[in-house]
This record gives structure tokens, C-alpha cells and sequence, in this order.
């Protein structure tokens, strides 16, 4: 069976983490999934994209985004006066990619900041399209700013300094539910203990108050047979089902510290998710383990969610662990469960064999430090013995 997947190279590293990334994936799926290949098919988008075309998005990509329904992407770089605040964000809003997913967990071997990272196994939700983060705010001084001041204060009698920049924060009941309902959906499918709402309703009441009710709202109205809230949980009456929490932010960032392990899947508006996604990832060893994928119902465009590493870029130094994970997630999302499986584990074994990239090889005790291709050669070594 042939499975389309559309993939764009990326700026920076993209190229070098690509050229691991791939082979291991084509090998997982021929080992553990016979039968099953995939058809890769590859888009421009960034500086290859400009040096071909002449634009950082071409038309042909977005197209083909368009009817697809697999992409994996590296990393892509601000293109620099090309009128595009982010490609990422371009990609996001035009194809309303509205969840950002990040499983989190620890690969055993890997120094991590606290004494426990193995209690570290969530998956977080982040709402992709709404929210303060997504773009509505104006400078300080210009025209728009002391237009919208102007008008909140003449109207609402609100209490805006002189020369504040502004930002608008909407989070919509439409947005809130359809992250939630995947949130919880995913929950039920994967057999996991808890959704948990990640707000701060507390201070600001309508916008991530309103995030934590309409939460509530879609687990009772959609998955009422399923889900339970916490405050009405008992141990009798939660049997098999899903514990539905809510906290308030920064003390989520205390309990992720303190009790990681009474968390599994988390649901954030944009913000909260942004911090909470890297604080995470951090806390079970850093980025560049970290795998992504964002969805819309149709779309889902998996990534590495690190940036372009300019640095690194053309030395063969670079981690392509972020890359390869998320072709993991890709591969669970086609079906075939096996050959994600068969990348995790023979990541997992080529670092207890202590050969790792040099990012990680500083913290890990004896580490060997190989470059970015030898590791890819380590890792289809290993995938053999599996
Ligand atoms: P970055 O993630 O590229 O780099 C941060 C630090 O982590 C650097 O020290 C870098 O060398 C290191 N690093 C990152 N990935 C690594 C890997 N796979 N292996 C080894 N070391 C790694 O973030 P930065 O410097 O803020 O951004 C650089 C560019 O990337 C910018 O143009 C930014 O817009 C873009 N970016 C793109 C993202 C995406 O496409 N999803 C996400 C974040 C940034």
C-alpha cells in the first residue's frame, strides 16, 4: 500500500536532518510494515523556495497542501524583508491547522533537570489560531493603537496609559470546543486517565474563563458516558472513565514540577501552550527530542519543533531527533503503529549505547559525541537488531 506523504526540506539544518530522517523512516516502515511504502513527494517552501520560484510560499505548494492529508515539514526560517511575519504561522492560519500537538515523555538516558523526568508523560494540546499570540496587536504610538485606546476608554471607560501598545485576545466558544473535543477524543482513543484545561480564568474571567467552561461544556454535552469532572469524581463512580481537571496556569507549571505523573493530556489556549510546550520538553531533556504535529480536521502537518539551528546549519552536528519523532507520530497516524514503534525504540537503543549528537553527548556521562549522518547510520544499525 502506497501512502502519500508531501515533504518540505526546511532552511538551516533541514537538509542534514532530512537526510537521516528519511532512510530511518523508509527502513521502519519496510521492516516492521512490509506492504506499506510511502510515496514522498516534496514541496518548496522557505529559502529553497525563494531561490526556485522567487516566493518563500509558492503557489504549487499551497495547492498541493490543499487537497493533502499527510505533510512533514523541517524547520523554516523568517524569510528576512519577505513581508511574511512567519512562515509557520502562514501555514497555521491558512489552512486552519488549529491544533498544535506535543506528546512529551523522557527517553531513558538522557540527562534531564529533575530527578524524575520518567513521570513526564503528557500530551499537550495547544489551541493553534486564537488567542493573544496570534497576531492581533498594534505598536505603541501608531494610528490603530490610539484609535483602539480612544475608543475603549471614551466607550468602556477603560484605563489605558498614554503611548501602551495594545493587543487583542479573542478566544471563541467555536475554537475552545473543537480543541477540547480533540483533546478529549484523543484521550478515549489512546485509553488515557485525565484531560486537563490549562487557564487562567482566575484573572482574565470571559476569554480563558470562558476557555475552561466551554471545556466543561463539550465533556459533558459530547462525552458525558465518558468523562467525569474532577470535583464530582469518586472512586466508584470514575471506573473507566476520563477525569476531566482544570487548572490555573502558573500553578499547572508548579505541578508539572511537583506531580507530573497525576497529568496525561493537556488542553491550553495559545499562550499557556506556547510556555507550557518548551517548559515541558525542557524538563525531560530539551527541544531537540521534541516531536510536533499540527492538525486541522482534514490536514495534519507534522514537524520538528525546533527552529533552523543557523549555527549548526552545514557542519553535520545537528540533532534530527526532533524530525525523526515526529515521523513517528506521522507513521502512528497512518496506522502503522509498528514501524512508529521500531524509530522510538531504536532511538532509545542507540542511546544506551551511548552514541548521541553532539547537543547531547556533553550531558550524558561517556556519551560518544557522532555527527548528525553517523547517527543516522547508528540508528539503521540498531533498527537491524531490533
Ligand atoms: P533554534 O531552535 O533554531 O535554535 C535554538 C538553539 O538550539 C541553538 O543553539 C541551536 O543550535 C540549537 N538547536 C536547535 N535545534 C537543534 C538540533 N536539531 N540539533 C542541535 N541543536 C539544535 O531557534 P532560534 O535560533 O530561535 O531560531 C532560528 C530560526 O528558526 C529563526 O528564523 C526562527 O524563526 C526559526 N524557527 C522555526 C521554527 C519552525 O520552523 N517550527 C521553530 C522555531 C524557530
Amino acid at each position: 500500500m502506497k501512502h502519500t506523504v508531501y515533504w518540505i526540506e526546511g532552511d538551516g539544518i533541514g537538509p542534514e536532518i532530512w537526510s537521516v530522517a528519511r532512510p530511518v523512516i523508509d527502513a521502519a516502515m519496510r521492516m516492521a510494515d512490509p506492504g506499506h511504502e510511502i510515496e514522498w513527494i516534496e514541496l518548496l517552501a522557505g529559502e529553497k523556495a525563494v531561490k526556485k520560484t522567487g516566493s518563500p510560499l509558492p503557489a504549487e505548494t499551497i495547492d498541493a497542501l490543499g487537497s493533502a492529508s499527510i505533510a512533514i515539514k523541517g524547520p523554516l526560517g523568517t524569510p528576512v524583508g519577505g513581508g511574511m511575519r512567519s512562515l509557520n504561522v502562514a501555514l497555521r492560519q491558512r489552512f486552519d491547522l488549529y491544533a498544535c500537538i506535543r506528546p512529551v515523555t523522557w527517553y531513558q538516558g538522557i540527562s534531564a533537570p529533575v530527578k524524575h523526568p520518567e513521570h513526564v508523560n503528557m500530551v499537550i494540546f495547544r489551541e493553534n489560531t486564537e488567542d493573544v499570540y496570534a497576531g492581533i496587536e498594534y505598536e505603541a504610538g501608531s494610528a490603530e493603537a490610539e484609535k483602539l485606546a480612544g475608543f475603549l476608554r471614551t466607550e468602556f471607560g477603560a484605563d489605558i496609559r498614554e503611548h501602551s501598545a495594545i493587543g487583542i485576545k479573542p478566544i471563541s466558544e467555536f475554537c475552545s470546543k473543537r480543541l477540547v473535543r480533540k483533546a478529549i477524543r484523543y484521550a478515549v482513543e489512546h485509553e488515557l486517565p485525565s484531560v486537563t484545561l490549562v487557564h487562567k480564568g482566575n484573572i482574565m474571567k470571559f476569554t480563558e474563563g470562558g476557555f475552561r467552561k466551554w471545556g466543561y461544556e463539550v465533556a459533558h454535552d459530547e462525552f458525558g458516558q465518558l468523562t467525569i469532572p474532577e470535583k464530582e469524581a469518586t472512586p466508584e463512580n470514575s471506573k473507566g472513565k476520563i477525569i476531566i481537571k482544570d487548572r490555573i496556569a502558573d500553578a499547572m507549571f508548579q505541578e508539572a514540577l511537583l506531580h507530573p505523573e497525576q497529568y496525561s493530556v493537556l488542553a491550553l489556549p495559545n499562550l499557556n501552550g506556547d510556555y507550557i510546550s518548551d517548559a515541558l520538553a525542557a524538563q525531560v531533556g530539551g527541544l531537540g527530542m521534541a516531536p510536533g504535529v499540527n492538525l486541522s480536521d482534514t490536514l495534519a502537518i507534522f514537524e520538528a519543533t525546533h527552529g533552523t539551528a543557523p549555527t549548526a546549519a552545514g557542519k553535520d552536528i545537528a540533532n534530527p531527533g526532533s524530525l525523526l519523532l515526529s515521523g513517528a507520530l506521522m507513521l502512528e497516524h497512518m496506522g502503522l503503529p509498528k514501524a512508529s514503534e521500531m524509530i522510538r525504540q531504536a532511538i532509545l537503543s542507540t542511546i544506551a549505547d551511548k552514541i548521541v549528537t553532539p547537543d547531547l553527548a556533553a550531558n550524558i556521562p561517556g556519551a560518544r559525541a557522532v555527527s548528525c549522518s553517523a547517527y543516522g547510520k547508528a540508528l539503521l544499525a540498531n533498527m537491524g537488531r531490533l
